[in-house]
């Protein structure tokens, strides 16, 4: 996949994650809601995952009306180098509209031959319900970052 390219979706542009995104990224990740596990508090913070966007590549962000509302990632996954890694992160006004799934699906068609994977722990019902949607099932669980969380999997064709 190019990293300059950008899709657009029936609501929703996605493009690539750049350094003048610090301040729309920081606004994403010290949502408490959405960055449930350990929203930042510091800019600092934000400057590294900025950093590590650039690292991993894979990583876009998610615009409605001009505006950044969100991350989705397709990643190479950091266990198996054969397979991506779908996540997505919405700013939690801008939840219940359908754009998490909106963003992945569009992403997800970008790939072909690919096993996809999404790590989601088990009581997270809104992220189990858009990997739902988007076809994947359970195919074992995995503890990340001390928890246990479910692997879901979609094989691309
Ligand atoms: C996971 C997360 C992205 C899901 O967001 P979401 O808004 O619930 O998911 P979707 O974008 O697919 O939207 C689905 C909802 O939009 C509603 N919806 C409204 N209009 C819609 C439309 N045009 N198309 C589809 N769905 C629509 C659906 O009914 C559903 O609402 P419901 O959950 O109240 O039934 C969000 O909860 C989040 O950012 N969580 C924190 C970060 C996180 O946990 N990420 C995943 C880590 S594994």
């Amino acid at each position: 996949m190019a990293v300059s390219m950008h899709l657009v979706t029936e609501r929703l542009q996605l493009r690539p994650w750049t350094t003048a995104d610090l301040d729309a990224l920081h606004q994403l990740w010290s949502d408490p809601t959405t960055i449930w596990w350990g929203a930042h508090v510091s800019l600092e913070q934000t400057r590294e995952l900025l950093q590590q966007i650039e690292r991993e590549g894979g990583w876009w962000a998610v615009e409605y009306a001009g505006q950044v509302v969100g991350n989705v990632f397709l990643r190479p996954s950091h266990h198996d180098p054969e397979a991506l890694e779908l996540g997505y992160h919405l700013r939690s006004p801008y939840w219940g509209q359908g754009f998490a799934t909106e963003a992945a699906r569009a992403l997800l068609a970008t790939t072909s031959g690919k096993l996809i994977e999404a790590i989601v722990v088990p009581d997270n019902a809104r992220s189990q319900a858009v990997v739902r949607k988007l076809g994947f099932t359970v195919g074992g669980q995995r503890t990340h970052a001390g928890a246990l969380h479910d692997v879901w999997q979609l094989q691309r064709s």
